[in-house]
């Protein structure tokens, strides 16, 4: 196991309406006042926000509201949103929502104490300051709510990068499964695989002796495997959302990625698909995953053949390993056709045809050097290669 640090203070406060709590929350981590910070409306039609509101007033915080945060949330709103907090004298950003909210949240903290323009943090600059941010987790997908990370696509190129920085890890997070209950089954299946591939970057590791992370890692996966399927049966099951929503928070905290290189190269193919297709993140890596997997399996086969034998069950072929790797990535693909995802260009919504753009963004966009790197180093050829087996699955 490798050296580490490991800083994760947020509070968590997990269970039925405790969105009740969060006037008090951002009065005990120190805001005076609020921008409350949502997305496309799904908040107002579910009341949330008139409920967050509600809590807001009986602490007797002042607060502004900006909503409209994409899914691949842009900078454009960014900028809006930083300008806003300086006018208004903001001192605490809460955002209500998913992992777009809270990631358009997040920059927008970081700006506003920021001289420079936003997206130098976006661009490789480490996050060392930002105001506070608290957040209300409505969907179980990215861990923004207990992540140091942030995802924005910057409009001026259609990209998207991701910032880092433990000052912009939550100060407090309200997670209530029931929240999730409205989402579409496609969203919540979007959810399920985006938790699924947050594990498995992890899993996919070239450090050794890593037992702790290793059995954490496959104790989440399982418990997607069966709850996964359960809460698309069953929208309504509370309790199969309260685990996959707290599994969803374990995954992306790093309590499970501590100590061990990890990959990131799925994320990075994918982030590609999500900017120029503007499709769910969680559907774009159903469709990157099996493809990266199989075409990286030979690098380390008995990781995979682990994962396969521990999650998926299946049986150990000791005399060909790469039978069992190989079954393994074939059950995750399965498992997530089953939940309802796609499994390639086609479903997807890409195009063969922009394979070169995609390429090109991907390996050289925003200053990279011809490559990306994680569990292996994957050029652009291989790159290439990896997208066309994903237009031809
Ligand atoms: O915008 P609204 O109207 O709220 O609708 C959203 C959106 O259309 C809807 N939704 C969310 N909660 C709902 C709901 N609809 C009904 N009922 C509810 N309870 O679901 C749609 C997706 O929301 P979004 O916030 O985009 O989802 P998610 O949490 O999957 O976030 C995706 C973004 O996070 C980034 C992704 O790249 C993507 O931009 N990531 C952020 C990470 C991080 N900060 O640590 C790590 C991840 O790997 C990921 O890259
Ligand atoms: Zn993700």
């Amino acid at each position: 196991m490798n050296n580490f640090t490991f800083y994760s203070p947020t509070y968590f406060d997990f269970g039925k309406d405790t969105e009740k709590d969060a006037g008090a929350l951002v009065k005990r981590f120190g805001g005076t006042k609020v921008l409350i910070h949502y997305g496309g409306g799904s908040v107002v039609r579910s009341g949330l926000l008139d409920r967050v509101k509600a809590s807001l007033e009986a602490a007797e915080l002042p607060y502004v509201v900006l909503g409209g945060a994409q899914p691949n949330p842009r900078s454009g709103l960014v900028y809006q949103g930083i300008e806003l907090v300086k006018k208004e004298g903001v001192d605490f950003v809460l955002a209500v929502g998913g992992g777009s909210s809270i990631d358009s949240a997040k920059a927008i903290a970081a700006g506003a104490v920021y001289e420079g323009d936003f997206w130098d943090f976006y661009s490789g600059k480490r996050i060392e300051n930002a105001l506070p941010v608290g957040t209300i987790l409505t969907i179980a997908a990215a861990g923004s709510e207990g992540s140091p990370d942030s995802v924005i696509t910057n409009e001026n190129g259609m990209y998207k990068r991701g910032a880092s920085g433990d000052a912009i890890r939550p100060r407090f997070s309200i997670l209530n499964p029931a929240l999730t209950q409205t989402l579409p089954a496609y969203q919540t299946a979007c959810g399920i695989t985006d938790i699924m591939a947050h594990l498995y970057e992890r899993y996919l590791t070239n450090t050794e002796e890593v037992e702790v992370t290793d059995r954490l890692i496959e104790a989440l996966l399982l418990t997607m495997v069966h709850e996964g399927p359960r809460v698309i049966a069953d929208p309504d099951c509370y309790d199969a959302r309260a685990n996959i929503m707290w599994a969803g928070m374990m995954a992306h905290n790093n309590s499970c990625g501590v100590g061990r290189s990890q990959d990131w190269n799925s994320h990075n193919i994918e982030h590609e698909l999500s900017a120029l297709y503007d499709c769910a993140h969680g559907a774009g890596l159903a469709v990157t995953m099996p493809a990266v997997f199989t075409y990286v399996m030979q690098h380390n086969v008995m990781r995979f053949a682990q994962v396969a034998v521990r999650v998926w069950g299946c049986s150990m072929d000791f005399a060909h390993p790469e039978v069992t790797a190989k079954a393994g990535i074939e059950a995750l693909r399965a498992f997530l056709k089953k939940i309802g995802m796609p499994g390639n260009f086609a479903e997807l919504g890409a195009k063969e045809e922009d394979i070169p753009k995609l390429v090109e963004s991907l390996c050289r966009g925003n200053g990279r050097g011809g490559s990306i790197s994680g569990f292996v180093t994957l050029d652009e050829a291989d790159c290439t290669e990896i997208y066309k087996m994903m237009a031809r699955a």
